[in-house]
């Protein structure tokens, strides 16, 4: 019997569209002593696709790990999971990996799954990619994390839990307090017994972090520049990309791969649209991502400190690499 047609439903509610990016593009390169800029905007259509190579090269392993997890602990990571749910993604991406726990979790009962996404061509993929798999409903949010995941427990039925998923060691791109931020605030939305899988990437040799970071084929160099070369399409701006470079760098305080953009030598760039000029030094550089390490040991404290328990964990062997269940007290 196919069950598909029957409970299907897609569609996505889309969210307003702002012109945050000029603001926040002015405010991080204004900043006094190191410029940045925010994270998320590497994920623009090019950036997205980039970050979909990076993921399969070989220095890059922990999307690999997070997908071996999820594909051979599926069953076992359902079985301790208090339901019946339905099933929140943040930053749901294509989808992929999460085809193995709702294959796991249909099993057992009906799902109804919420992707939430601020990209409409990731939640599109992520659409096209689980739209096939029997006994599940797919809605769409394309919102920010925690809007997304304040209107799906809106949607939640009475007596159905919600597992919220925070694969990829996405979580990784926040600074330690963000994070704990944001775990806290997840669970102010959720209530008791609602659970979190979250994905960590855990400490591994320094060299082998700055591989990751900084592949022989230049992807996440591209990656990263891409970042200027948005600002260039969507701002105006006149970044000539070869003046400024890749680099990935370890922070030991901080446990935490940072990247940055160097400028090869002294210019000035002008943005129209965010109604500035910036002026860079000889190797100066803007501060673009990091991706903080964790211990599998520190997951109990962090999960403690948000008003959840660390019920249970998975490791990657081959490329250290957590799945950490969280359960609301
Ligand atoms: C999405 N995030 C977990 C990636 C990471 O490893 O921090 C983003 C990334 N940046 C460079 N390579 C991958």
């Amino acid at each position: 019997m196919n069950h598909k047609g029957h409970f299907m439903l897609t569609h996505a509610i889309t969210a307003d569209s702002g012109l945050e990016f000029a603001a926040e593009v002015r405010a991080g390169l204004t900043k006094a002593g190191q410029k940045e800029l925010p994270s998320k905007y590497l994920y623009d259509d090019v950036g997205s696709a980039l970050f979909e190579v990076i993921s399969v090269l070989p220095q890059y392993g922990l999307t690999r790990a997070d997908e071996r997890l999820l594909r051979r602990h599926a069953s076992e990571i359902v079985e301790q999971v208090p339901g019946p749910v339905a099933v929140a993604e943040l930053g749901s991406g294509s989808g992929k990996k999460t085809r193995w726990l709702l294959k796991a979790l249909c099993r057992r009962q009906h799902v109804s799954y919420f992707p939430i996404e601020i990209s409409p061509t990731a939640l599109a993929m992520c659409e096209r990619e689980l739209g096939d798999i029997d006994f599940m409903s797919i809605v769409g949010f394309e919102r920010e994390y925690l809007d997304g995941l304040v209107e799906v427990a809106a949607r939640r039925r009475e007596g159905q839990n919600l597992l919220v998923l925070f694969l990829g060691s996405t979580i990784g791109n926040f600074d330690r307090p963000a994070a704990a931020k944001f775990l806290r605030e997840v669970r102010q939305i959720l209530q008791p017994k609602d659970s979190l899988l979250l994905g960590t990437d855990l400490e591994k040799p320094i060299p082998q972090l700055l591989a990751a970071y900084d592949d022989p084929l230049g992807v996440t160099a591209a990656f990263d520049l891409n970042l200027l070369a948005r600002i260039n399409r969507e701002l105006d701006a006149d970044f000539v990309l070869e003046q400024f470079e890749h680099l990935a760098r370890f922070n030991p305080e901080a446990r935490s791969v940072e990247m940055h953009l160097r400028s090869r030598r002294r210019q000035s760039v002008s943005i129209p649209r965010a109604e500035m000029t910036v002026a860079f030094s000889e190797g100066e550089t803007i501060w673009t991502e990091s991706s903080h390490k964790y211990c599998p040991e520190e997951m109990s404290r962090i999960a403690s400190d948000a008003g959840f328990f660390c019920k249970a964990q998975w490791i990657d062997q081959e490329w250290p690499f957590a799945e950490n269940l969280f359960v609301a007290e």
